[in-house]
Protein backbone atom coordinates (compact mmCIF):
# COMPACT_ATOMS: atom_id res chain seq x y z
CA UNK A 1 0.00 0.00 0.00
CA UNK A 2 1.74 2.98 -0.93
CA UNK A 3 1.15 6.14 1.20
CA UNK A 4 0.51 9.39 -0.64
CA UNK A 5 4.08 11.75 -0.01
CA UNK A 6 1.94 14.82 1.30
CA UNK A 7 -0.08 12.41 3.68
CA UNK A 8 3.49 10.78 5.26
CA UNK A 9 5.20 14.66 5.71
CA UNK A 10 2.17 15.56 7.71
CA UNK A 11 2.18 12.49 9.89
CA UNK A 12 5.92 12.76 10.35
CA UNK A 13 5.32 16.88 11.06
CA UNK A 14 2.38 16.25 13.59
CA UNK A 15 4.85 13.45 15.56
CA UNK A 16 8.26 14.82 16.13
CA UNK A 17 10.55 12.62 17.35
CA UNK A 18 11.31 14.22 20.88
CA UNK A 19 7.81 13.52 21.81
CA UNK A 20 7.19 10.46 20.74
CA UNK A 21 10.64 8.79 22.26
CA UNK A 22 9.95 10.15 25.63
CA UNK A 23 6.51 7.69 25.69
CA UNK A 24 9.02 4.97 25.24
CA UNK A 25 12.16 6.28 27.47
CA UNK A 26 11.38 8.58 30.22
CA UNK A 27 14.79 9.24 30.59
CA UNK A 28 15.51 11.01 27.84
CA UNK A 29 17.37 14.16 29.26
CA UNK A 30 18.09 17.35 27.17
CA UNK A 31 22.19 17.43 26.65
CA UNK A 32 22.59 21.04 24.93
CA UNK A 33 20.95 20.71 21.50
CA UNK A 34 20.17 17.00 21.77
CA UNK A 35 18.63 14.47 23.80
CA UNK A 36 20.36 11.50 25.43
CA UNK A 37 19.93 8.57 27.23
CA UNK A 38 20.84 4.80 27.49
CA UNK A 39 20.09 2.96 24.19
CA UNK A 40 16.77 0.53 23.76
CA UNK A 41 18.05 -1.33 21.35
CA UNK A 42 21.27 -2.48 23.19
CA UNK A 43 22.38 -2.62 26.89
CA UNK A 44 24.94 -0.15 27.97
CA UNK A 45 25.30 1.92 31.26
CA UNK A 46 26.73 4.79 29.29
CA UNK A 47 23.90 6.64 27.28
CA UNK A 48 25.19 6.55 23.75
CA UNK A 49 21.58 6.91 22.22
CA UNK A 50 21.15 10.46 20.87
CA UNK A 51 18.19 12.62 19.50
CA UNK A 52 18.25 15.88 17.77
CA UNK A 53 15.52 18.12 17.26
CA UNK A 54 16.39 19.64 14.25
CA UNK A 55 16.83 16.68 12.06
CA UNK A 56 14.30 14.85 13.88
CA UNK A 57 16.92 12.15 13.97
CA UNK A 58 17.67 9.32 16.42
CA UNK A 59 21.06 7.76 16.40
CA UNK A 60 23.16 5.35 19.11
CA UNK A 61 27.00 6.08 18.81
CA UNK A 62 27.10 2.12 20.65
CA UNK A 63 25.23 -0.15 18.40
CA UNK A 64 25.07 1.94 14.68
CA UNK A 65 20.96 2.28 14.58
CA UNK A 66 19.64 5.26 13.54
CA UNK A 67 16.91 7.00 11.55
CA UNK A 68 13.79 8.61 11.67
CA UNK A 69 10.63 8.45 13.90
CA UNK A 70 8.72 5.74 11.66
CA UNK A 71 11.96 3.88 11.96
CA UNK A 72 12.37 4.53 15.83
CA UNK A 73 8.85 3.50 16.03
CA UNK A 74 9.45 0.29 14.11
CA UNK A 75 12.53 -0.73 16.20
CA UNK A 76 11.18 0.10 19.71
CA UNK A 77 7.92 -2.35 18.74
CA UNK A 78 9.15 -4.52 16.43
CA UNK A 79 6.67 -3.77 13.98
CA UNK A 80 6.93 -3.16 10.16
CA UNK A 81 6.99 0.35 8.54
CA UNK A 82 3.88 0.38 7.44
CA UNK A 83 2.56 -0.49 10.53
CA UNK A 84 4.65 2.48 12.46
CA UNK A 85 3.39 4.94 9.60
CA UNK A 86 -0.42 3.93 10.64
CA UNK A 87 0.09 4.08 14.65
CA UNK A 88 1.93 7.42 14.02
CA UNK A 89 -1.20 8.90 11.74
CA UNK A 90 -3.44 6.83 14.14
CA UNK A 91 -1.10 9.03 17.05
CA UNK A 92 -1.99 12.52 15.54
CA UNK A 93 -5.28 11.58 14.23
CA UNK A 94 -4.61 11.46 10.48
CA UNK A 95 -6.49 9.32 8.08
CA UNK A 96 -4.94 7.47 5.81
CA UNK A 97 -6.77 7.48 2.56
CA UNK A 98 -7.34 3.47 1.44
CA UNK A 99 -6.68 3.38 -2.33
CA UNK A 100 -7.19 -0.31 -2.48
CA UNK A 101 -10.60 -1.84 -1.82
CA UNK A 102 -8.85 -5.28 -1.61
CA UNK A 103 -6.52 -4.57 1.01
CA UNK A 104 -8.71 -2.57 2.88
CA UNK A 105 -11.29 -5.58 2.98
CA UNK A 106 -8.63 -8.36 4.18
CA UNK A 107 -7.46 -5.57 6.66
CA UNK A 108 -10.81 -5.29 8.26
CA UNK A 109 -11.53 -8.96 8.47
CA UNK A 110 -7.82 -9.33 10.27
CA UNK A 111 -9.04 -7.11 12.07
CA UNK A 112 -12.41 -9.15 13.05
CA UNK A 113 -10.06 -11.84 13.41
CA UNK A 114 -7.53 -10.19 15.94
CA UNK A 115 -10.92 -8.86 17.99
CA UNK A 116 -12.47 -12.57 18.51
CA UNK A 117 -9.12 -13.73 19.42
CA UNK A 118 -8.50 -11.30 22.11
CA UNK A 119 -12.05 -11.80 23.01
CA UNK A 120 -11.89 -15.61 23.42
CA UNK A 121 -8.49 -15.38 25.70
CA UNK A 122 -10.01 -13.08 28.02
CA UNK A 123 -12.80 -15.24 28.35
CA UNK A 124 -10.68 -18.24 28.97
CA UNK A 125 -8.59 -16.90 31.53
CA UNK A 126 -11.33 -15.25 33.37
CA UNK A 127 -12.85 -18.83 33.56
CA UNK A 128 -9.38 -20.19 34.62
CA UNK A 129 -9.54 -17.23 37.35
CA UNK A 130 -12.52 -18.09 38.16
CA UNK A 131 -14.65 -20.32 37.66
CA UNK A 132 -15.85 -23.53 39.45
CA UNK A 133 -14.79 -26.16 36.49
CA UNK A 134 -11.59 -24.63 36.43
CA UNK A 135 -10.59 -25.97 39.96
CA UNK A 136 -8.34 -28.87 38.65
CA UNK A 137 -7.00 -26.75 36.43
CA UNK A 138 -6.02 -24.31 38.72
CA UNK A 139 -4.34 -27.00 40.88
CA UNK A 140 -2.58 -28.35 38.07
CA UNK A 141 -0.79 -25.17 37.18
CA UNK A 142 0.20 -25.17 41.03
CA UNK A 143 1.49 -28.27 40.73
CA UNK A 144 3.37 -27.31 37.64
CA UNK A 145 5.08 -24.64 39.82
CA UNK A 146 2.99 -21.85 37.67
CA UNK A 147 2.85 -18.59 39.40
CA UNK A 148 -0.05 -16.00 39.79
CA UNK A 149 2.47 -13.86 37.44
CA UNK A 150 2.72 -15.71 34.41
CA UNK A 151 -0.41 -16.81 34.77
CA UNK A 152 -1.49 -12.79 34.06
CA UNK A 153 1.49 -12.63 31.63
CA UNK A 154 0.67 -15.53 29.86
CA UNK A 155 -2.65 -14.86 29.92
CA UNK A 156 -3.41 -18.40 30.56
CA UNK A 157 -7.07 -19.92 30.46
CA UNK A 158 -9.09 -22.59 30.82
CA UNK A 159 -11.68 -23.83 28.50
CA UNK A 160 -14.69 -25.20 30.11
CA UNK A 161 -16.67 -27.92 27.62
CA UNK A 162 -19.18 -26.00 25.68
CA UNK A 163 -19.35 -22.78 27.33
CA UNK A 164 -17.30 -20.73 24.66
CA UNK A 165 -19.13 -21.72 22.23
CA UNK A 166 -22.35 -20.78 24.04
CA UNK A 167 -20.95 -17.21 24.62
CA UNK A 168 -19.26 -16.62 20.62
CA UNK A 169 -22.99 -17.20 19.47
CA UNK A 170 -24.00 -14.62 21.81
CA UNK A 171 -21.28 -12.44 21.04
CA UNK A 172 -22.67 -10.84 17.34
CA UNK A 173 -19.78 -12.45 14.97
CA UNK A 174 -21.04 -14.91 12.50
CA UNK A 175 -20.58 -18.47 12.22
CA UNK A 176 -17.65 -18.14 8.92
CA UNK A 177 -16.20 -15.03 11.28
CA UNK A 178 -15.72 -17.43 14.33
CA UNK A 179 -14.59 -20.17 12.44
CA UNK A 180 -11.97 -18.34 10.37
CA UNK A 181 -10.53 -17.31 13.50
CA UNK A 182 -10.24 -20.75 14.30
CA UNK A 183 -11.93 -20.93 17.72
CA UNK A 184 -14.88 -23.18 16.31
CA UNK A 185 -14.97 -25.59 13.58
CA UNK A 186 -18.04 -27.47 12.24
CA UNK A 187 -18.67 -31.30 12.21
CA UNK A 188 -19.51 -33.24 9.27
CA UNK A 189 -23.03 -33.03 10.22
CA UNK A 190 -22.62 -28.77 10.33
CA UNK A 191 -22.76 -28.89 13.98
CA UNK A 192 -20.36 -26.29 15.67
CA UNK A 193 -17.76 -27.36 18.23
CA UNK A 194 -14.99 -25.82 19.87
CA UNK A 195 -10.94 -26.39 19.21
CA UNK A 196 -10.35 -26.24 23.10
CA UNK A 197 -12.45 -28.38 24.99
CA UNK A 198 -11.69 -28.85 29.21
CA UNK A 199 -8.13 -27.88 28.09
CA UNK A 200 -5.32 -25.80 30.20
CA UNK A 201 -4.90 -22.76 27.43
CA UNK A 202 -2.13 -20.85 26.05
CA UNK A 203 -2.73 -18.11 24.07
CA UNK A 204 0.00 -17.73 21.09
CA UNK A 205 0.91 -13.97 20.76
CA UNK A 206 2.77 -12.67 17.94
CA UNK A 207 5.70 -10.40 18.21
CA UNK A 208 3.81 -7.20 18.62
CA UNK A 209 1.18 -8.22 21.55
CA UNK A 210 -1.85 -9.69 19.41
CA UNK A 211 -3.51 -13.11 19.83
CA UNK A 212 -3.10 -14.97 17.20
CA UNK A 213 -4.32 -18.69 17.90
CA UNK A 214 -4.14 -20.92 21.25
CA UNK A 215 -2.14 -24.34 22.73
CA UNK A 216 -4.40 -26.26 25.05
CA UNK A 217 -2.91 -28.94 27.02
CA UNK A 218 -4.78 -31.91 28.05
CA UNK A 219 -5.79 -32.11 31.76
CA UNK A 220 -6.20 -35.73 32.04
CA UNK A 221 -3.43 -38.15 30.14
CA UNK A 222 -6.02 -41.00 29.86
CA UNK A 223 -7.45 -38.22 27.29
CA UNK A 224 -4.47 -37.38 24.78
CA UNK A 225 -3.18 -35.79 22.11
CA UNK A 226 -1.10 -33.87 25.04
CA UNK A 227 -1.04 -30.61 23.29
CA UNK A 228 -3.37 -29.28 20.64
CA UNK A 229 -3.13 -26.29 18.13
CA UNK A 230 -5.92 -24.01 16.75
CA UNK A 231 -5.88 -24.56 13.44
CA UNK A 232 -3.43 -21.98 10.77
CA UNK A 233 -5.67 -18.92 10.15
CA UNK A 234 -4.76 -16.02 8.33
CA UNK A 235 -3.25 -14.38 11.25
CA UNK A 236 -1.81 -16.95 12.64
CA UNK A 237 0.79 -19.73 10.53
CA UNK A 238 2.81 -22.18 13.12
CA UNK A 239 6.22 -21.81 11.55
CA UNK A 240 6.15 -17.82 12.07
CA UNK A 241 5.43 -17.39 15.59
CA UNK A 242 7.35 -18.37 19.02
CA UNK A 243 5.55 -18.76 22.05
CA UNK A 244 7.24 -16.60 24.49
CA UNK A 245 8.41 -13.79 22.35
CA UNK A 246 6.26 -11.56 23.02
CA UNK A 247 6.70 -11.81 26.70
CA UNK A 248 10.56 -11.59 26.42
CA UNK A 249 11.29 -8.96 23.90
CA UNK A 250 12.27 -6.28 26.36
CA UNK A 251 15.00 -7.95 27.95
CA UNK A 252 15.69 -10.07 24.81
CA UNK A 253 16.51 -6.50 22.82
CA UNK A 254 19.10 -5.45 25.20
CA UNK A 255 20.54 -8.34 25.65
CA UNK A 256 20.42 -10.55 22.48
CA UNK A 257 20.51 -13.60 23.35
CA UNK A 258 18.21 -16.08 23.00
CA UNK A 259 17.31 -19.61 24.48
CA UNK A 260 14.99 -21.89 22.23
CA UNK A 261 12.91 -24.81 24.12
CA UNK A 262 10.80 -27.44 23.07
CA UNK A 263 7.86 -26.47 25.21
CA UNK A 264 5.44 -24.09 26.25
CA UNK A 265 6.05 -25.08 29.83
CA UNK A 266 9.51 -24.65 29.13
CA UNK A 267 9.09 -21.14 27.73
CA UNK A 268 6.75 -19.86 30.58
CA UNK A 269 8.94 -21.18 33.55
CA UNK A 270 12.03 -20.01 32.14
CA UNK A 271 10.22 -16.61 31.99
CA UNK A 272 8.56 -16.80 35.55
CA UNK A 273 12.47 -17.36 36.63
CA UNK A 274 13.59 -14.14 35.11
CA UNK A 275 15.92 -16.20 32.31
CA UNK A 276 15.60 -13.46 28.93
CA UNK A 277 15.19 -14.84 26.06
CA UNK A 278 13.77 -18.16 26.31
CA UNK A 279 11.01 -19.37 23.51
CA UNK A 280 9.40 -22.03 21.81
CA UNK A 281 8.09 -23.29 18.64
CA UNK A 282 5.14 -24.66 18.54
CA UNK A 283 4.55 -28.42 17.97
CA UNK A 284 6.73 -27.90 14.97
CA UNK A 285 10.34 -28.28 14.00
CA UNK A 286 12.32 -25.15 13.94
CA UNK A 287 11.91 -23.75 10.17
CA UNK A 288 13.80 -21.21 8.72
CA UNK A 289 11.18 -18.50 9.61
CA UNK A 290 11.81 -19.19 12.91
CA UNK A 291 15.15 -18.53 12.64
CA UNK A 292 14.99 -15.43 11.01
CA UNK A 293 12.83 -14.33 13.45
CA UNK A 294 14.98 -15.35 16.10
CA UNK A 295 17.89 -12.87 14.63
CA UNK A 296 15.69 -9.95 14.20
CA UNK A 297 16.02 -9.87 17.87
CA UNK A 298 19.45 -11.70 19.20
CA UNK A 299 22.84 -12.40 17.74
CA UNK A 300 23.45 -15.69 19.26
CA UNK A 301 21.13 -18.59 20.18
CA UNK A 302 21.20 -21.50 22.63
CA UNK A 303 19.53 -24.36 21.53
CA UNK A 304 18.07 -26.54 24.44
CA UNK A 305 16.09 -29.24 23.64
CA UNK A 306 14.75 -32.26 25.90
CA UNK A 307 17.28 -34.39 26.43
CA UNK A 308 14.86 -37.74 25.31
CA UNK A 309 15.93 -39.20 21.89
CA UNK A 310 13.22 -37.25 19.87
CA UNK A 311 14.74 -34.17 21.53
CA UNK A 312 18.52 -34.44 20.72
CA UNK A 313 17.50 -35.36 17.05
CA UNK A 314 15.63 -31.99 16.39
CA UNK A 315 18.69 -30.53 17.30
CA UNK A 316 20.77 -31.23 14.67
CA UNK A 317 18.06 -30.13 11.76
CA UNK A 318 18.05 -26.57 14.43
CA UNK A 319 21.66 -26.34 13.89
CA UNK A 320 21.51 -26.89 10.01
CA UNK A 321 18.83 -24.32 10.05
CA UNK A 322 21.41 -22.17 11.87
CA UNK A 323 24.49 -22.71 10.13
CA UNK A 324 22.68 -22.49 6.57
CA UNK A 325 21.59 -18.78 7.69
CA UNK A 326 25.04 -17.85 8.90
CA UNK A 327 23.67 -17.59 12.40
CA UNK A 328 25.49 -17.95 15.69
CA UNK A 329 24.21 -21.08 17.58
CA UNK A 330 25.31 -23.14 20.83
CA UNK A 331 23.81 -26.24 21.79
CA UNK A 332 23.41 -26.81 26.00
CA UNK A 333 22.35 -29.96 27.49
CA UNK A 334 20.23 -30.83 30.03
CA UNK A 335 20.86 -33.95 32.91
CA UNK A 336 18.70 -37.01 31.36
CA UNK A 337 14.94 -37.09 31.72
CA UNK A 338 14.28 -33.82 32.93
CA UNK A 339 12.65 -31.01 30.86
CA UNK A 340 13.67 -27.02 31.17
CA UNK A 341 10.74 -26.15 33.59
CA UNK A 342 11.40 -29.42 35.86
CA UNK A 343 14.98 -28.29 35.77
CA UNK A 344 14.37 -24.53 37.07
CA UNK A 345 11.66 -25.76 39.45
CA UNK A 346 14.12 -28.26 40.88
CA UNK A 347 17.14 -26.34 40.83
CA UNK A 348 16.97 -22.64 40.72
CA UNK A 349 17.96 -20.07 38.03
CA UNK A 350 21.46 -20.00 39.34
CA UNK A 351 21.69 -23.65 38.56
CA UNK A 352 19.85 -23.34 35.29
CA UNK A 353 22.74 -20.76 34.16
CA UNK A 354 25.35 -22.94 35.50
CA UNK A 355 24.52 -25.57 33.52
CA UNK A 356 23.57 -23.68 30.05
CA UNK A 357 27.29 -22.39 30.85
CA UNK A 358 29.26 -25.75 31.52
CA UNK A 359 27.59 -28.05 28.79
CA UNK A 360 27.59 -25.59 26.24
CA UNK A 361 28.85 -27.29 22.95
CA UNK A 362 29.83 -25.25 19.20
CA UNK A 363 27.07 -27.08 17.22
CA UNK A 364 30.32 -29.12 15.27
CA UNK A 365 31.56 -30.33 18.83
CA UNK A 366 28.19 -31.29 19.92
CA UNK A 367 27.27 -33.63 17.06
CA UNK A 368 31.11 -34.79 17.05
CA UNK A 369 30.42 -35.77 20.88
CA UNK A 370 27.47 -37.45 19.99
CA UNK A 371 27.94 -39.94 17.36
CA UNK A 372 31.34 -40.72 19.51
CA UNK A 373 28.97 -42.11 22.30
CA UNK A 374 27.85 -44.50 20.51
CA UNK A 375 30.03 -44.69 17.83
CA UNK A 376 32.50 -48.22 17.65
CA UNK A 377 35.55 -48.15 16.34
CA UNK A 378 35.56 -50.99 14.14
CA UNK A 379 34.97 -50.53 10.44
CA UNK A 380 36.66 -47.55 8.42
CA UNK A 381 33.54 -48.06 5.87
CA UNK A 382 31.19 -47.07 9.11
CA UNK A 383 33.62 -44.40 10.22
CA UNK A 384 33.43 -42.74 6.93
CA UNK A 385 30.22 -43.05 7.23
CA UNK A 386 29.98 -41.08 10.15
CA UNK A 387 32.24 -38.91 9.10
CA UNK A 388 30.94 -37.94 5.22
CA UNK A 389 27.64 -37.34 7.29
CA UNK A 390 29.27 -34.41 9.43
CA UNK A 391 30.73 -33.32 6.67
CA UNK A 392 27.52 -33.11 4.77
CA UNK A 393 26.85 -30.75 8.28
CA UNK A 394 29.94 -28.55 7.53
CA UNK A 395 28.75 -28.04 3.97
CA UNK A 396 25.16 -26.42 5.59
CA UNK A 397 27.16 -23.15 6.34
CA UNK A 398 27.85 -20.99 3.28
CA UNK A 399 30.91 -19.18 4.80
CA UNK A 400 34.22 -21.46 3.87
CA UNK A 401 35.75 -20.01 6.85
CA UNK A 402 33.22 -21.64 8.94
CA UNK A 403 33.49 -25.08 7.05
CA UNK A 404 37.38 -25.12 7.14
CA UNK A 405 37.20 -24.78 11.27
CA UNK A 406 34.74 -27.42 11.27
CA UNK A 407 36.62 -30.04 8.63
CA UNK A 408 39.39 -29.16 10.96
CA UNK A 409 37.71 -30.42 14.10
CA UNK A 410 35.95 -33.14 12.44
CA UNK A 411 39.61 -34.71 11.00
CA UNK A 412 41.05 -34.06 14.82
CA UNK A 413 38.39 -36.11 16.63
CA UNK A 414 38.26 -39.03 14.50
CA UNK A 415 41.91 -39.33 13.45
CA UNK A 416 41.82 -39.40 9.38
CA UNK A 417 44.32 -37.04 7.01
CA UNK A 418 42.79 -33.75 6.83
CA UNK A 419 44.12 -33.35 3.24
CA UNK A 420 41.74 -37.10 2.34
CA UNK A 421 38.91 -34.86 4.73
CA UNK A 422 38.98 -31.90 2.23
CA UNK A 423 39.10 -33.84 -0.63
CA UNK A 424 35.87 -35.58 0.17
CA UNK A 425 34.49 -31.92 1.26
CA UNK A 426 35.64 -30.51 -2.25
CA UNK A 427 33.60 -33.74 -4.33
CA UNK A 428 30.58 -33.37 -1.83
CA UNK A 429 30.13 -29.30 -2.16
CA UNK A 430 30.38 -29.83 -6.35
CA UNK A 431 28.01 -32.41 -6.05
CA UNK A 432 25.56 -30.17 -3.65
CA UNK A 433 25.74 -27.60 -6.71
CA UNK A 434 25.07 -30.11 -9.71
CA UNK A 435 22.12 -31.21 -7.28
CA UNK A 436 21.05 -27.65 -6.33
CA UNK A 437 21.68 -26.14 -10.02
CA UNK A 438 19.72 -28.58 -11.37
CA UNK A 439 16.87 -27.62 -8.69
CA UNK A 440 17.00 -24.05 -9.24
CA UNK A 441 16.59 -24.88 -13.02
CA UNK A 442 13.25 -26.96 -12.18
CA UNK A 443 12.22 -23.80 -9.52
CA UNK A 444 12.12 -21.47 -12.52
CA UNK A 445 14.18 -18.21 -13.11
CA UNK A 446 10.94 -16.38 -11.26
CA UNK A 447 12.42 -17.45 -8.31
CA UNK A 448 13.77 -14.74 -5.97
CA UNK A 449 17.78 -14.56 -4.89
CA UNK A 450 17.73 -15.55 -0.80
CA UNK A 451 17.72 -12.03 1.22
CA UNK A 452 20.82 -13.49 2.88
CA UNK A 453 23.16 -13.60 -0.60
CA UNK A 454 21.69 -9.82 -1.57
CA UNK A 455 22.47 -8.71 1.86
CA UNK A 456 26.04 -10.41 1.55
CA UNK A 457 26.79 -8.79 -1.61
CA UNK A 458 29.50 -6.50 -2.28
CA UNK A 459 26.05 -4.06 -3.98
CA UNK A 460 24.64 -4.27 -0.61
CA UNK A 461 27.12 -3.34 1.45
CA UNK A 462 28.16 -0.23 -0.95
CA UNK A 463 24.71 0.75 -0.58
CA UNK A 464 24.76 0.35 3.19
CA UNK A 465 27.53 2.84 3.15
CA UNK A 466 25.78 5.61 0.85
CA UNK A 467 22.84 5.33 2.89
CA UNK A 468 24.70 6.00 5.85
CA UNK A 469 27.03 8.25 4.26
CA UNK A 470 24.68 10.10 1.70
CA UNK A 471 27.35 13.06 0.49
CA UNK A 472 29.34 10.10 -1.19
CA UNK A 473 26.17 9.68 -3.31
CA UNK A 474 27.02 10.44 -6.85
CA UNK A 475 25.92 9.51 -10.37
CA UNK A 476 29.19 7.17 -11.24
CA UNK A 477 27.80 4.78 -8.47
CA UNK A 478 25.10 4.02 -10.76
CA UNK A 479 27.00 1.00 -13.07
CA UNK A 480 27.82 -0.88 -10.23
CA UNK A 481 23.93 -1.61 -9.19
CA UNK A 482 22.76 -4.48 -11.04
CA UNK A 483 20.37 -5.98 -8.80
CA UNK A 484 16.77 -4.32 -9.21
CA UNK A 485 16.20 -3.18 -5.74
CA UNK A 486 19.45 -1.55 -5.63
CA UNK A 487 19.15 0.33 -8.67
CA UNK A 488 15.64 1.54 -7.31
CA UNK A 489 17.29 2.58 -3.90
CA UNK A 490 20.21 4.20 -5.30
CA UNK A 491 17.59 6.28 -7.85
CA UNK A 492 16.36 7.60 -5.07
CA UNK A 493 19.54 8.57 -3.37
CA UNK A 494 20.18 10.55 -6.28
CA UNK A 495 17.18 12.35 -5.72
CA UNK A 496 18.02 13.06 -2.01
CA UNK A 497 14.72 11.30 -0.65
CA UNK A 498 14.94 9.83 2.73
CA UNK A 499 14.64 7.14 4.44
CA UNK A 500 10.65 6.94 4.70
CA UNK A 501 9.82 8.32 1.54
CA UNK A 502 12.25 5.22 -0.26
CA UNK A 503 10.12 2.95 2.28
CA UNK A 504 6.75 4.39 0.58
CA UNK A 505 7.91 3.67 -2.87
CA UNK A 506 8.82 -0.77 -2.20
CA UNK A 507 7.03 -3.92 -1.72
CA UNK A 508 6.95 -5.70 1.78
CA UNK A 509 9.24 -7.64 0.86
CA UNK A 510 11.46 -4.83 -0.59
CA UNK A 511 10.94 -3.48 2.47
CA UNK A 512 12.08 -5.97 4.63
CA UNK A 513 15.61 -6.12 2.70
CA UNK A 514 15.50 -2.58 3.07
CA UNK A 515 15.43 -1.79 6.69
CA UNK A 516 18.26 -4.74 6.88
CA UNK A 517 20.54 -2.02 4.74
CA UNK A 518 19.54 0.40 7.12
CA UNK A 519 19.52 -0.79 10.67
CA UNK A 520 23.09 -0.37 11.07
CA UNK A 521 25.53 2.33 10.41
CA UNK A 522 29.09 0.67 8.93
CA UNK A 523 30.71 3.53 11.14
CA UNK A 524 34.35 3.31 9.01
CA UNK A 525 36.71 5.59 10.71
CA UNK A 526 37.35 6.87 6.53
CA UNK A 527 33.75 6.87 4.91
CA UNK A 528 35.04 8.06 1.73
CA UNK A 529 38.54 5.34 1.93
CA UNK A 530 35.92 3.04 2.75
CA UNK A 531 34.38 4.21 -0.82
CA UNK A 532 37.20 4.24 -2.64
CA UNK A 533 38.47 0.51 -1.59
CA UNK A 534 34.59 -0.81 -2.51
CA UNK A 535 34.35 1.56 -5.95
CA UNK A 536 37.90 -1.07 -6.61
CA UNK A 537 36.28 -3.99 -5.35
CA UNK A 538 33.19 -3.28 -7.37
CA UNK A 539 35.13 -2.02 -10.75
CA UNK A 540 37.10 -5.97 -10.37
CA UNK A 541 33.46 -7.89 -9.59
CA UNK A 542 32.49 -6.10 -12.99
CA UNK A 543 35.37 -6.97 -14.50
CA UNK A 544 35.28 -10.66 -13.48
CA UNK A 545 31.76 -11.09 -14.49
CA UNK A 546 32.41 -10.14 -17.69
CA UNK A 547 35.55 -12.60 -18.08
CA UNK A 548 33.59 -15.14 -17.05
CA UNK A 549 30.69 -14.59 -19.79
CA UNK A 550 33.33 -14.80 -22.92
CA UNK A 551 35.58 -17.52 -20.55
CA UNK A 552 33.90 -20.35 -22.47
CA UNK A 553 33.43 -18.66 -26.18
CA UNK A 554 37.16 -17.38 -25.89
CA UNK A 555 38.65 -21.46 -25.00
CA UNK A 556 36.61 -22.65 -28.33
CA UNK A 557 37.86 -19.81 -30.13
CA UNK A 558 41.24 -21.24 -28.93
CA UNK A 559 40.94 -24.87 -29.59
CA UNK A 560 39.70 -24.19 -33.03
CA UNK A 561 35.89 -25.88 -32.29
CA UNK A 562 34.40 -21.79 -33.67
CA UNK A 563 35.10 -19.50 -35.70
CA UNK A 564 37.92 -16.21 -34.04
CA UNK A 565 36.27 -13.57 -33.03
CA UNK A 566 39.41 -11.01 -32.54
CA UNK A 567 37.79 -8.47 -30.80
CA UNK A 568 36.78 -10.87 -28.44
CA UNK A 569 40.14 -11.99 -27.81
CA UNK A 570 41.46 -9.01 -27.40
CA UNK A 571 38.71 -8.11 -25.05
CA UNK A 572 39.75 -11.09 -22.42
CA UNK A 573 43.17 -10.63 -23.32
CA UNK A 574 42.71 -7.03 -21.41
CA UNK A 575 40.73 -7.97 -19.01
CA UNK A 576 42.98 -10.70 -18.02
CA UNK A 577 45.93 -8.11 -18.02
CA UNK A 578 43.69 -5.92 -15.94
CA UNK A 579 43.11 -8.04 -13.44
CA UNK A 580 46.11 -9.34 -12.89
CA UNK A 581 47.07 -5.95 -12.20
CA UNK A 582 43.68 -5.24 -9.87
CA UNK A 583 44.97 -7.93 -7.94
CA UNK A 584 48.85 -7.29 -7.89
CA UNK A 585 47.57 -3.68 -6.58
CA UNK A 586 45.11 -5.34 -4.07
CA UNK A 587 48.30 -7.29 -2.55
P1 LIG B 1 6.56 -32.74 24.91
O1 LIG B 1 5.83 -34.02 24.72
O2 LIG B 1 8.01 -32.78 25.24
O3 LIG B 1 5.76 -31.94 25.95
O4 LIG B 1 6.33 -31.86 23.62
P2 LIG B 1 6.21 -30.93 27.06
O5 LIG B 1 6.42 -29.60 26.49
O6 LIG B 1 7.29 -31.50 27.87
O7 LIG B 1 4.86 -30.87 27.83
P3 LIG B 1 4.63 -30.75 29.35
O8 LIG B 1 5.85 -30.13 29.93
O9 LIG B 1 4.39 -32.14 29.82
O10 LIG B 1 3.40 -29.91 29.47
C1 LIG B 1 7.03 -30.68 23.36
C2 LIG B 1 6.14 -29.76 22.57
O11 LIG B 1 5.63 -30.42 21.43
C3 LIG B 1 4.29 -30.06 21.17
C4 LIG B 1 3.98 -28.96 22.15
O12 LIG B 1 4.29 -27.71 21.57
C5 LIG B 1 4.91 -29.27 23.31
O13 LIG B 1 5.15 -28.15 24.12
N1 LIG B 1 3.35 -31.19 21.29
C6 LIG B 1 3.58 -32.20 22.16
C7 LIG B 1 2.22 -31.18 20.53
O14 LIG B 1 1.97 -30.28 19.75
N2 LIG B 1 1.32 -32.22 20.67
C8 LIG B 1 1.53 -33.23 21.53
O15 LIG B 1 0.67 -34.12 21.63
C9 LIG B 1 2.69 -33.21 22.29
MN1 LIG C 1 7.97 -30.71 29.59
Amino acid sequence: MAIPEDILERIKEANDLVSVARQYLPDLKKAGRDWKCCCPFHYEKTPSFSISPEREIFKCFGCGQGGDVFKFVMSMENISWIEAVKKLAERASIEIPSNNNFETAKNSKKSIILKILETTSNFYHQCLLKSSKAKTAREYLKERGVNSASIEKFRLGFAPKGLLLQAALKTGYTKAELIEAGILTTTQKGDLFEYMSDRLVFPIFDAAGNVVGFGGRTLDETRPPKYINTPETIVFSKSGVLYGLFQTLPTLRTQKESIIVEGYMDALISWQFGISGVVAPLSTALTDKHAKLISRYSNQTTVLFDPDPAGQKAVRRALEIFEQNSMDAVVSTLPENIDPDQYLNSHGKENFLALLKSTRQEPIDFLINQVLKTYNQSGLNARMAIVSDLLNFAACNPNVNAQMQQITKIAQRFNVDEKAIRYEFSKLIKQKRIGQASQNQTQAQAQQKPEKDILNSLQAKFLNLLLFNRTLVNESCAEFFTEDLFKKIFESLILKKDDAHIMNTLSDEERLIFTKLTASDPRFSDASKAYNTMINELQTAKLKMRLNQIKQEVSLMINGKIEKDMQKLKEYEELTLKLKGAKETAL
